[in-house]
């Protein structure tokens, strides 16, 4: 098995991580107009994507040719319900900018047919000649997207059943923790992997653990953001509460 190096970047705070994530959206798509992001929900990338409808304010990118494709959603949760990724989509980011709704695509929670419709996710990421730029974001657990411990290597987009930690983590947004759904669509680690280029952004001292077992722990599907090192091209992109310790250890190896 080859692995890489992950790159590291360690900003002071998380504004200014946000505004490294925002720039890197913003430049994948003045190099390639026609750009196709992968994009992650949560509470992480808010900032970055709030960066990035300024940016568009101010006339300075066009999302006019771009697509995109989410991670992930919940299963059983309309678009309209404020706690889908969908609604969360158009709310901080899509809404704003010059992207056609056809254009962008998140897994629907509501699909008669789950198989089928995770199937021709992949069909639909297939045809786009794949994932140029995918944003990341990492669980507490080690999880990338809903891919939880656990996740095979050769996983693709499908129908999962979220952990208990996951539960808890995520019944901060809705009124209890018995309304979060128990079910997601994802895609699959192998989806992930397939991506020309992953940039994962973590904040905050909570995920630093997570952070580090992925930076420099085994490789292993117990910690699915660590099989991020058998990628030739990511980067990490980290505040200094997020990046502690990872700087001895990088020293030490
Ligand atoms: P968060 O979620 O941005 O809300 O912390 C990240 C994740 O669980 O992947």
């Amino acid at each position: 098995m080859k692995t890489h190096s992950i790159e590291t970047i360690v900003h002071p705070g998380p504004a200014d991580a946000s505004r490294d994530v925002a720039n890197r959206l913003i430049a994948e798509v003045h190099a390639r107009p026609n750009a196709v992001l992968g994009l992650a929900t949560g509470g992480t990338p808010v900032e970055a994507y709030r960066q990035v409808v300024e940016a568009h304010r101010r006339g300075e990118v066009d999302f006019g040719e771009v697509r995109t494709f989410n991670l992930d959603e919940y299963v059983g949760l309309a678009e309209e319900h404020p706690q889908s990724f969908r609604y969360f989509m158009q709310e901080q980011l899509f809404d704003h900018l010059n992207i056609k709704r056809e254009r962008t695509q998140v897994p629907d929670g509501l699909a008669a047919d789950i198989d089928e419709h995770c199937a021709s996710y992949e069909t639909k990421i297939r045809d786009a000649d794949g994932i140029d730029l995918q944003l990341l974001g990492i669980g507490h657990n080690g999880h990338i997207a809903f891919n939880e411990p656990g996740s095979s290597l050769e996983s693709r987009t499908r129908s999962v059943t979220l952990t208990a930690e996951t539960i808890e983590k995520n019944a901060r947004f809705f009124d209890s923790p018995h309304d979060v759904p128990r079910f997601a669509i994802t895609m699959g680690i192998g989806t992930i992997l397939e991506a020309r280029r992953i940039v994962l952004l973590a904040l905050g001292e909570a995920k630093a653990d997570a952070v580090e077992k992925a930076l420099y722990g085994p490789v292993t599907e117990s910690h699915p953001a660590s099989l991020l090192q058998m990628h030739p091209d990511v980067t990490f992109v980290l505040d200094a509460a997020c990046a502690r310790g990872i700087d001895q250890l990088a020293g030490r190896s």
